[in-house]
């Protein structure tokens, strides 16, 4: 069962990121991950960041597919942290972000 609420302001979130096919984006707020399979469904390449472990592992196992197609690459701690990491080592060079 999905315990994750409905993803708020899904559709403006969506135009305001205006997504290019095959672009990378951060989802700093995982969660239910609804805001992340939006992005990927417009073609982009999310990194899904949460804090909290059981949001990533639901993430993980419901959606294994575009995970392992490599639409969806999941990170589990403080987006902050995540992000300067991700900005200094250019592991993620991401073209828009989402919290
Ligand atoms: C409202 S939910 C996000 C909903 C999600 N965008 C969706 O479409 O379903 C908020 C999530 O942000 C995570 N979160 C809050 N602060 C955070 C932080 N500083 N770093 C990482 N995750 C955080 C929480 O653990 C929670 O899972």
């Amino acid at each position: 069962m999905n315990n994750y609420h409905k993803s708020v302001l899904l559709q403006e979130a969506i135009d305001a990121l205006n997504i290019e096919k095959g672009k990378k984006y951060i989802d700093a707020t995982l969660g239910g991950a609804g805001h992340s399979l939006a992005i990927i469904d417009q073609g982009g390449i999310v990194l899904g960041i949460d804090q909290d472990e059981e949001a990533v592992e639901f993430a993980n196992k419901n959606h294994e597919s575009r995970i392992m197609n490599h639409e969806l690459v999941l990170a589990r701690g403080n987006f902050c942290k995540h992000r300067q990491d991700c900005e200094r080592k250019r592991i993620w060079k991401s073209r828009r972000n989402i919290f």
